[in-house]
């Protein structure tokens, strides 16, 4: 179904991106979708939020980020590093 008649987009076009991890910001810069007369804009977020588009990135970043704790922490007795860190 197009989506985005100004543009051409479908709501295919979307999802896939969405589904890559790509923001409504993004899809609308990559695609061109709701930046001519606006009246596809709510049905395009629509299909966005049903992709979870940009939430892939997002936990990706999550699952990859490095907890790093303060010297203070570290040297203290309340922190126990287990027997494979000390290797
Ligand atoms: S229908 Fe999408 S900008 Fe007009």
């Amino acid at each position: 179904m197009i989506v985005c008649v100004c543009r051409r987009v479908s709501d295919r076009d979307i999802a896939r991106h969405a589904r890559a991890g790509m923001s409504f910001d993004d899809i609308q810069f990559e695609l061109g979708v709701a930046t001519q007369c606006g009246q596809c804009e709510c049905t395009a977020r629509e299909v966005v939020a049903q992709c979870g588009g940009g939430h892939a990135v997002a936990a990706l970043r999550q699952e990859t980020a490095v907890v790093q704790l303060a010297p203070s922490i570290r040297e203290s007795k309340a922190w126990a590093p287990s027997p494979s860190a000390a290797a």
